[in-house]
């Protein structure tokens, strides 16, 4: 399965690739019940406080449960969330901490907690194998490797995880390391202040104004036609900081988002999945996959007017309101480049001999599979040695039926993108990544490295394709045994 090949030999790396992609139109129809809603202010879900904290050693307790939520007013739909009602709170994790997290169910079926781009060992990976029962806890520990970033945590149970995040399972974790520290002055970092958290979803609700994922799931991934930030419909957020940070997750089970600004103007993305790119990346448009994650910059001062909207494919999602003379919270415009690796991506001469490994994601609805097989819980299909790098060909092969984008992700790595079709990854993708889109007919390589042991995934990301066999155990075992 694995071979080595000239990895240069297709590639035309003098190009860049084309950007996509499809994305979902979001209506402010009359129809919908939330056009007439009062915007309501953005809810921030706080930072987790740790049960102890002693010298580099940190505990946490997370309780999966069940709840009752007001999507619209007055009216309780089911739900299900962390420590709450609906999602989660931050985790904020320090790079190089031991942490222990106890990991609690009082939900009335199994489920599993998933540390969405961390690496750590397999036995707190919380893949579909590391079941909780309802009622139980279990203790997971992990020392963090990762750098500074935004990632997230959801469950991973066998066959219900889809459900399971639509009703509202899904919270973030923000990792800080020396970089964070050392860009303090000149990133945005007050929680909920000026750097603030933006879980973005789409859901459907019924008649009555619920969320009853069994009424509209589908096969190739539930949409919804009403979006959400941070669980809230119609959001806004009033402010006199001169600029926003804004960690975008894009926690949907399959949705594309494209992100943008109602007056066109220029936002900076400054992190990816894993980590920070080398310095601010002015952009106008934004594309975000299931899972994937993006940290950006909005400068207020730059719009005369005193409304500005995040737009969300098309839709007014967030009404940012400048309320006085704005304050000047971080020195930006100075922001220093972090790692000169990243955005000017190198192919070093060892890639062209590095062990070569295709994951081919084939068709939709009941027939998807990877590299001709369908999942199945417990089953290993690949084996790789603990770090070693690798490279990893993602294509999504065309199909008579029908085709769509499928998001890509990978545990226990943080990789980085070499290629796209032969040509240059997209200029956001250079930093970190361990989800990305993949079009139909694209084929992406990507240079992968495990620096743990166990069993892990990789998987498409829309949440219904994953449990229905767009999914893959992988072993990473220490080199030579
Ligand atoms: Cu977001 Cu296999 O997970
Ligand atoms: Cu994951
Ligand atoms: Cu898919």
């Amino acid at each position: 399965m694995l071979k080595t090949k000239n990895y240069f030999n297709d590639l035309d790396l003098t190009k860049q690739a084309n950007s996509m992609t499809t994305v979902d139109e979001y209506s402010s129809q009359p129809t919908l019940k939330s056009a007439k809603m009062v915007r309501q202010t953005l809810p921030i879900p706080e930072i987790l406080s740790p049960t102890s904290q002693m010298d580099h050693k940190t505990h946490y307790h997370i309780t999966a449960q069940d709840g009752l939520t007001e999507y619209f007013p007055g009216i309780k739909s089911s739900s299900k969330g962390y420590n709450g009602d609906l999602l989660g709170p931050v985790m904020r994790l320090r790079k190089g901490n031991d942490i222990t997290i106890t990991t609690e169910n009082q939900l009335k079926e199994q489920t599993t907690y998933h540390w969405h781009g961390l690496m750590l060992p397999a036995s707190a990976d919380g893949g579909p194998m590391r079941i909780v029962e309802p009622g139980d806890q279990t203790d997971i520990h992990f020392k963090v490797k990762n750098e500074a970033s935004t990632c997230w945590y959801h469950p991973h149970t066998y066959q219900i995880s889809p459900r399971q995040v639509y009703q509202g399972m899904a919270g973030l974790i923000y990792i800080e390391d020396e970089n964070s520290d050392r860009l303090e002055e000149n990133l945005p970092h007050e929680h909920g202040i000026d750097d603030l958290p933006l879980i973005v979803q789409d859901r459907y609700f019924t008649e009555e104004g619920i969320v009853d994922y069994d009424q509209v799931s589908s096969i190739d991934g539930t949409r919804g036609d009403h979006l959400l930030l941070n669980g809230a419909l119609m959001t806004k957020f009033d402010t006199n900081q001169r600029f926003l940070r804004l960690r975008i997750l894009n926690a949907s089970n399959r949705t594309n988002f494209k992100f943008e600004l109602s007056n066109q103007n220029q936002f900076f993305q400054i992190a990816s999945d894993g980590g920070f790119l080398n310095y601010p990346l002015g952009m106008t448009t934004l594309i975000l996959g299931a899972a994937e994650r993006a940290e950006i910059i909005i400068d207020l001062k730059q719009s005369s007017e005193d409304t500005l909207y995040l737009m969300v494919n098309d839709f007014k999602a967030l009404e940012i309101n400048k309320t006085e003379a704005l304050v000047e919270n971080a020195d930006f415009s100075y922001m220093i480049s972090l790692r000169e690796d990243l955005l000017n991506i190198i192919y070093p001469e060892e890639v062209k001999d590095l062990p070569f490994h295709h994951v081919i994601f084939q068709g939709t609805d009941e027939r998807v599979a990877v590299n001709g097989r369908k999942y199945k819980w417990g089953r290993i299909d690949e084996s790789y040695q603990k770090d070693q790098y690798y490279v990893w060909r993602i294509l999504n092969q065309k199909d008579d039926l029908e085709n769509m984008p499928h998001p890509f992700h990978v545990h226990d790595t943080q990789f980085r993108i070499l290629a796209r079709s032969g040509k240059l990854p997209y200029k956001n993708e250079m930093g970190y990544k361990d989800t990305l889109l993949v079009n139909p007919g694209e084929f992406v390589d990507i240079l992968v490295k495990f620096p743990d042991t166990g069993i892990f995934m990789h998987h498409c990301h829309n949440l219904e394709h994953q449990e229905h066999g767009m999914m893959t155990h992988f072993e990473v075992k220490n080199k030579d045994i």
